[in-house]
């Protein structure tokens, strides 16, 4: 197995593709007006970023993968390589729109501090994420099998809940508009396995990289008991949204 901490952009087109396509129900709440400047921030293969310029309005996509913004400027997106724990951004955006990127970035106070930074007063922040409980069988899992070969898995994932976001948000400045958290229990089209060589590899830093597969083979046997599936035996897996808009003030 190829193990890698890199994005791999033909991986994750197959095995998370649903991402964008769900992230379109957030560019209803974004709301893009012509003419605004709006950043995109985790943008990843920059499938959203480019939906988000057919409102008229100019976007920049922001991923700290390389490969990842490679993809997202092959299709036509003005996207840079950066760290949203450290943006250089001052009072430049209209907007800052995120889909499925934040729960990654576990330094949340200092997303915040440079997102308040860089957006204008009255701009716009526009998020869906992981919010509590999201995932839980499967981060258990992980956490679980690790232990069992001896070896701690690395908390890679933070997913807020309501009121932990708010007081997060309100400490920057960000005035909480609406939010929401839901179950979106989500059919993976390939299988729990491949979700995991695509997500959790990170996780597992602590342990050797020959012992990657057999760790993810044991993890795969127990969640395929333990997760949901559909009547055509697709897993569903325990999906948890938390989605907000959150003002400059
Ligand atoms: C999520 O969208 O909730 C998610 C995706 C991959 C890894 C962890 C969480």
């Amino acid at each position: 197995m190829k193990v890698s901490q890199h994005w791999e952009k033909e991986k994750y087109e197959k095995n998370a593709r649903f991402v964008s396509v769900y992230g379109e129900e957030l560019i209803e709440w974004l709301n893009p007006q012509k003419d605004e400047y709006i950043l995109d921030l985790g943008c990843g293969d920059g499938v959203l970023t480019k939906k988000i310029t057919e409102y008229g309005c100019k976007v920049l996509g922001l991923d700290g993968s390389q490969k990842f913004v490679e993809a997202a400027r092959k299709i036509g997106v003005e996207a840079v390589q950066g760290d949203a724990q450290n943006m250089n951004f001052e009072n430049e955006f209209d907007a800052i729109f995120s889909n499925a990127a934040l729960h990654w970035m576990i330094d949340a106070e200092r997303v915040l501090e440079s997102v308040s930074k860089a957006l204008k007063k009255g701009g716009r922040f526009v998020v869906e994420m992981g919010g509590k409980g999201n995932i839980e069988k499967i981060e258990n899992a992980i956490f679980e099998i690790a232990g069992k070969f001896g070896f701690k898995a690395k908390k890679i994932w933070f997913f807020p809940s309501e009121e932990d976001e708010r007081v997060l948000l309100e400490k920057y400045r960000l005035k909480v508009k609406r939010m929401t958290k839901f179950l979106r229990p989500t059919i993976l089209p390939t299988g729990i396995k491949e979700w995991l060589k695509t997500f959790s590899v990170p996780a597992l830093e602590n342990a050797p990289t020959e012992l990657h597969e057999k760790l993810i083979d044991e993890m795969t046997e127990k969640l395929e008991k333990e997760l949901e599936k559909n009547e055509k035996g697709q897993i569903i897996a325990d999906y948890v949204r938390l989605r907000f808009e959150a003002v400059k003030e």
